[in-house]
């Protein structure tokens, strides 16, 4: 099959890598043309640049020029598509509506060469960015408009991972596909041909408006384990006296009817999606007059933990940021990937600038570039105070305090690294539970404070 992919970000670079080895030809288009150039170098670093994902390079080096192209204009490409993917951001308003405006521009443009193709065969446009309930039906409209002949709309959310988003578009749990006609599922149908009938994935086909609502349902559950654990498990373990949170997880989970995905304390969820879907959610059910304290308390939980521990590092273990030296371990919002969209890290810098550190000393595997963006002095002089580092232990030297904010593999053995850098007074918080031998810290003199533990 023929099939564009338009916009190229986590999504769409990963769903067009994964399509090409189907042997589809697929074409991903991107109105960023850097990414485009960096793609097509062919270049693991250069891709790598703008995303990180375990096996996605490699994929890119066996089928670029061969069953995958990178193109920035979508002109000469559109005759003999069959499929056309839209893999394009979805943002949030300030009132937590979904800003469609990338959505509209690009389905414009789409609009306008589709009505001028000769070929004539079915093309069908198709939603992957997580878009509000009615989106398709939208698109049908901009596509009408134009005079597109012999097009069908479809629903086919996406559910993948960030860090482990190869894997999981290989070996998909389930793909959804929201269409009207069954010419537009045949369609879908051949796209997925490896999934269809295959015994472990579910293959839905559905309404557009069901797709659209499963991956917010889906979105905002996963959330909500997260948060109930960080508003309960959290809550019990930081107050209780001999509490211990994994017998507390252990023995909670190994009911077969409760989730173990999720049954963790953190310092909240990041990523570019639990927030603005479930703001985006919550505003959809305004819309239509319905109750929503149980998602605006999820919401709330969430970003709650993302800020808390500071506080606690202040009320609890009597630590005074002024004028300190803070090594920050953890820049991505989540190990595996150096995206930091709604990190926890944003959260902390801010509110160790607010307390008026000395520095931060900062290092991540993966993100150091990426927080270079975010962290530009150039918007707000304080970031001066940030600098990076290629190690921990580098990023420990002559600091007084150090905050674990992502759940870095690494970081699970830090007990020894702390000891061998610094020595107490010195606050460890540990906004992951990431460190195993953490008493052993404790008994040479170190404060830990711990999400989920009393002091
Ligand atoms: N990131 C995830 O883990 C994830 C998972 C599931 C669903 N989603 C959803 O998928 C959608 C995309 O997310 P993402 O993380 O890939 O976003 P992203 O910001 O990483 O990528 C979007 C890409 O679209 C490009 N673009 C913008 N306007 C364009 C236009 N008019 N024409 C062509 N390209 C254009 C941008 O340059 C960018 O490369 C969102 O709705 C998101 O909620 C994301």
């Amino acid at each position: 099959m023929k099939i564009i992919v338009v916009g190229t970000g986590f999504v769409g670079l990963t769903h067009a890598a994964v399509l090409s080895e189907s042997g589809h030809k697929v074409y991903a288009y991107d109105i960023d043309k850097e990414k485009i150039d960096a793609y097509n170098s062919g270049k693991r670093e250069k891709i790598e640049r703008y995303v990180h994902e375990p096996g996605l390079a490699s994929i890119i080096q066996d089928t670029l020029n061969r069953y995958l192209f990178f193109v920035d204009n979508i002109e000469d490409i559109i005759e003999g598509t069959q499929a056309i993917f839209l893999c394009l951001p979805t943002p949030p308003n300030l009132d937590g509506s979904t800003d469609l405006s990338y959505y509209k521009n690009a389905v414009h443009l789409l609009g306008e060469r589709l009505a001028k193709r000769t070929d004539q065969e079915r093309v069908v446009l198709i939603n992957k960015s997580t878009v509000p309930v009615g989106t398709a039906r939208m698109l049908q409209g901009i596509l009408d408009e134009h005079a597109v002949p012999n097009f069908g709309v479809a629903s086919n959310p996406e559910f993948l991972p960030e860090g482990d988003a190869v894997e999981r578009s290989r070996k998909p749990d389930r793909i959804v596909v929201g269409a009207d006609t069954e010419k537009d599922f045949a369609i879908l149908r051949r796209t997925y041909s490896r999934f269809v009938n295959h015994v472990r994935i579910s293959y839905i086909e559905t309404t557009p408006e069901t797709a659209e609502s499963i991956k917010y349902v889906a979105n905002t559950l996963l959330l909500t384990y997260i948060s109930f654990w960080n508003g309960v498990g959290a809550r019990l373990g930081e107050t209780l006296d001999n509490l211990d949170m994994e017998d507390l997880k252990r023995g909670v989970t190994s009911d077969s009817r409760i989730s173990k995905w999720g049954s963790y304390v953190s310092n909240g969820a990041g990523g570019s999606c639990f927030g603005k879907d479930i703001q985006s959610l919550i505003y959809q059910l305004r819309s239509r007059h319905q109750p929503t304290e149980l998602l605006e308390q999820v919401y709330h939980i969430n970003e709650f933990q993302k800020k808390y521990l500071v506080d606690r590092a202040i009320n609890e273990a009597g630590f005074n940021f002024n004028n300190k030296t803070v090594a920050l371990l953890g820049l991505a919002f989540k190990k595996q990937t150096n995206d930091m969209r709604d990190s926890s890290s944003l959260v902390v810098v801010e509110r160790l600038l607010s307390h008026g550190v000395k520095s931060i000393r900062a290092y991540d595997p993966l993100a150091t570039e990426e927080a270079k963006h975010y962290f530009d002095p150039n918007k707000n002089s304080l970031f001066d105070k940030i600098s990076y580092h290629d190690s921990v232990h580098s990023a420990l030297e002559g600091s007084d305090a150090l905050f674990i904010t992502t759940d870095w593999e690494e970081f699970r053995a830090l007990a020894d690294t702390i000891q061998d850098s610094v020595k107490p007074p010195y606050l460890v918080i540990d906004g992951r539970r990431m460190i195993v031998n953490y008493r052993s810290l404790i008994v040479a003199g170190y404060t830990y404070l711990a999400v989920g533990s009393k002091l």
